[in-house]
C-alpha cells in the first residue's frame, strides 16, 4: 500500500470517497469510463493509472462487467447444491449469454437457485417466477427460519428503538475507561475469523493519540455459506450500530464506517433509514447529549471482492486503492483508515457490545465455554431440514446445532464445509468430537471461522470441491505475494489436469505447493486454503487417489 495514496485520498475525508465515486461511476455501463477515470484522477491528485489499477479489480467496476444485467450466484453452497447451471439454463431464456454474469455468494443458502437482478437478490422458487421479477412484481424479502439454543443475547428482539438507546445514555455516562473495562471483562472476541479481544484493539487505537480516528464495520461477508452477518443487518441493525457508536467512543472515533458487499443490497438499504432514524431521534450527530461526543456514521457499498473482508485489504478498498493487503506492523489501530488509528470489527462483534454494556461484561462471560464466551451465529444452508441462522452458546455440541436447530440433514452428507472456503473440511464422523467453540475446532485440526456450514452431498466428488477451491481462490488472490498468487493457480491446474486430462498428479510437488502456500503467504487467504485441501487428503483419501500418482 501506499501512504501517499492514503493521505491523497484522506483529503476530502469522508464526505467524498473516491470509491463510491468509482461505483456510481460504474453504475450506467457496468464499469466507470475512461472520462470518468481521467476526472477523478485529477480530482484526488492521482495518477490515471492508479484509478484503472482500482477499478479493474473488482467483479463490478471492472471493464468485463460492462453490460451485465443478470448475476447467477457462484457461491459454495449454491455449488453443492446443483442449482447454478440449471440457473443459467433458466435465465438464458430471458436475456442473452453476455448480459449474465457471476457474484460471489449472496447469502442466499438456506435455499439456493440465487440470482441478482435489477439491485436485487432472488432464490429458491423465483427463477420459476421469471416475468413477475422482471416487473418487479415479485417479492424481494426471503423467509429463512432464525432462532436461538440457550441464551439468547442477538437474536433476542431490541423492541421499541428509543428505549433500546437508553444503553448508549448510559453508555456516555459511564466514560470510556468503565465500558473498556466492560468488554474486558466479557472476554468478547472477534466473530470475523481470528477471535481476537475487542478490548485490546479498542485500548490500542485509544491510546494511539490523535484527532481523527475511525471505527469500521467489517459487513463484507464473503465466505459462501454464510448469512449470519445479513441476519444482523437486515434484521437487528441497532445492535451493530449501537455497538460501533459505543466502540467509537471508548477509542475516541467520530467516525463509524460500514463498509457492506454490494452482493447485500437490502443490508444497505436497511442499514441506511436505521441510521436516518437515529439521527433524527439526536442519538448520533455533534455534542450528543451534550457529552461533548461527536459522531456520525457512512455506509460504503462494496463492489465485489472477497479480499476486502480482509481488514487491511477493507481500508484501502475505502481509500480507493487497489485492496492489497498491508504487511503488519504497523496495525491499523496505529496506522489504519487514511493513517489514521482505526479499528475494524466483524458485524456480529459489535453487535454483541450493547448487551455486554447494558447487562455488564461478567453476565456475558457467563455464557459459554472456557476462553470462548457468548454465543455464536450458525448459518444453515439447504441440506438441513430446517435452514436458517441459530444463535447457540459457545461450547454447543454440534450434534445438537445439526439435530435440533437444523432437524437433521434432508439427504446423505458426507462432509460439511466448516467455517467458509478457509474452514476445515469436517466429514460427518467427526461430528461428534465437535462443539461450537474456538478451541474444541482447533484441536480438532479444524476452524470455527465464521460458523457457516455448507454441506457436500453424498455425490457430489471432493475432487470438484478441491477444484473449485482453488479456482475461488485464485480468483479473489490480491496479488501481493507469489505463494497465493501463482501457488492457487497451480493448485487449479493440477486438479483441472487430473480430472479432465488422466494427468495425475505428483504428490510430493501437490505437498510442497501447499505447504508453500501455508507458510509462504502473507495473510490467511493463501495461506488458510490448505487447511480444507489436507481434510480433504486426510479423510476422503479412497476418492482422492487416483487422482494422484502412485511412487
Ligand atoms: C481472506 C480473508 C477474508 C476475510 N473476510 C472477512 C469478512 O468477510 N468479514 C470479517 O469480519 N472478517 C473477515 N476477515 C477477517 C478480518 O481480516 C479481521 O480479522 C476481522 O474483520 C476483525 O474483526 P473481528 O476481530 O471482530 O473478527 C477476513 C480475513 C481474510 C484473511
Ligand atoms: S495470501 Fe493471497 S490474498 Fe493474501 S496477501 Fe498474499 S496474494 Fe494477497
Amino acid at each position: 500500500m501506499s501512504k501517499n495514496l492514503s493521505e491523497l485520498s484522506g483529503r476530502k475525508g469522508l464526505e467524498k470517497n473516491l470509491f463510491e465515486e468509482l461505483g456510481i461511476a460504474a453504475r450506467a455501463a457496468g464499469t466507470p469510463n475512461k472520462e470518468d477515470i481521467d476526472i477523478l484522477a485529477e480530482e484526488f491528485l492521482m495518477g490515471k493509472a492508479n484509478i484503472y489499477g482500482t477499478t479493474s479489480f473488482y467483479d463490478f467496476l471492472r471493464p468485463e462487467n460492462k453490460g451485465k444485467k443478470v448475476y447467477v450466484c457462484n457461491g459454495s453452497a449454491c455449488l453443492t447444491a446443483g442449482t447454478q447451471n440449471k440457473l443459467k439454463e433458466q435465465l438464458q431464456g430471458s436475456f442473452d449469454a453476455n448480459e449474465i454474469g457471476e457474484m460471489c455468494c449472496l447469502g442466499r443458502c438456506h435455499e439456493n437457485n440465487a440470482f441478482h437482478v435489477d439491485g436485487h437478490n432472488y432464490s429458491g422458487d423465483a427463477i420459476n417466477h421469471l416475468k413477475d421479477v422482471k416487473d418487479k412484481v415479485y417479492p424481494i424479502q426471503e423467509k429463512y427460519h432464525s432462532g436461538a439454543l440457550g441464551k439468547a443475547i442477538l437474536t433476542q428482539p431490541i423492541g421499541e428503538v428509543k428505549s433500546y438507546y437508553q444503553t448508549w445514555e448510559k453508555a456516555l455516562n459511564s466514560g470510556p475507561d468503565a465500558l473498556l473495562a466492560e468488554l474486558k471483562i466479557a472476554g468478547l472476541r472477534g466473530r470475523g475469523g481470528a477471535g481476537f479481544p475487542i478490548g485490546f484493539k479498542l485500548e490500542s487505537a485509544k491510546n494511539t493519540p490523535s484527532k481523527t480516528k475511525f471505527i469500521v464495520c467489517n459487513a463484507d461477508e464473503g465466505d459462501p455459506g454464510a448469512y449470519s452477518d445479513r441476519y444482523l443487518l437486515e434484521e437487528r441493525i441497532h445492535s451493530v450500530l449501537l455497538g460501533m457508536m459505543i466502540g467509537g467512543y471508548i477509542m475516541g472515533a467520530g467516525w463509524g464506517v460500514l463498509y457492506i458487499r454490494a452482493e447485500y443490497p437490502e443490508s444497505i438499504t436497511i442499514t441506511n433509514q436505521a441510521i436516518k432514524e437515529i439521527r433524527t431521534l439526536g442519538f448520533i450527530g455533534n455534542d450528543i447529549f451534550g457529552s461533548g461526543f461527536s459522531f456520525d456514521f457512512k455506509v460504503i457499498s462494496a463492489q465485489g471482492a472477497y479480499i476486502c473482508g480482509e481488514e487491511t485489504a477493507l481500508l484501502s478498498s475505502i481509500e480507493g486503492q487497489r485492496p492489497e493487503v498491508r504487511v503488519r506492523p504497523p496495525y491499523p489501530t496505529q496506522h489504519g483508515l487514511f493513517n489514521k488509528p482505526t479499528v475494524v470489527n466483524n458485524v456480529e462483534t459489535l453487535a454483541n457490545i450493547p448487551f455486554v454494556i447494558s447487562e455488564g461484561g461478567a453476565a456475558f462471560a457467563a455464557i459459554g465455554k472456557g476462553k470462548s464466551t457468548g454465543t455464536k451465529l450458525v448459518s444453515l444452508d439447504g441440506f438441513f431440514n430446517r435452514p436458517g441462522i441459530y444463535e447457540v452458546e459457545m461450547g454447543t455440541p454440534l450434534s445438537q446445532v445439526i439435530d435440533t436447530c437444523g432437524m437433521g440433514f434432508r439427504s446423505k452428507v458426507k462432509a460439511m464445509h466448516i467455517g467458509g472456503p478457509l474452514g476445515g473440511l469436517v466429514p460427518v464422523s467427526k461430528i461428534n468430537d465437535l462443539s461450537i467453540d474456538f478451541e474444541t475446532f482447533a484441536s480438532q485440526k479444524f476452524l470455527l471461522g465464521h460458523a457457516s456450514i455448507v454441506c457436500l452431498p453424498e455425490g457430489f466428488p471432493i475432487i470438484d470441491y478441491i477444484e473449485h477451491l482453488f479456482q475461488f481462490t485464485a480468483h479473489e488472490s490480491c496479488g501481493k505475494c507469489f505463494p497465493c498468487r501463482l501457488g492457487s493457480t497451480r493448485g487449479y491446474e493440477l486438479v483441472k489436469g487430473a480430472k479432465e486430462n488422466n494427468a495425475s498428479i505428483d504428490p510430493v510437488l501437490f505437498d510442497d505447493l501447499i505447504t508453500t502456500m501455508e507458510i509462504g503467504s502473507l495473510c490467511a487467504l493463501g495461506g488458510g486454503l490448505p487447511l480444507p485441501i489436507r481434510n480433504a487428503l486426510q479423510y476422503f483419501s479412497d476418492e482422492l487417489n487416483p487422482y494422484f500418482q502412485t511412487h
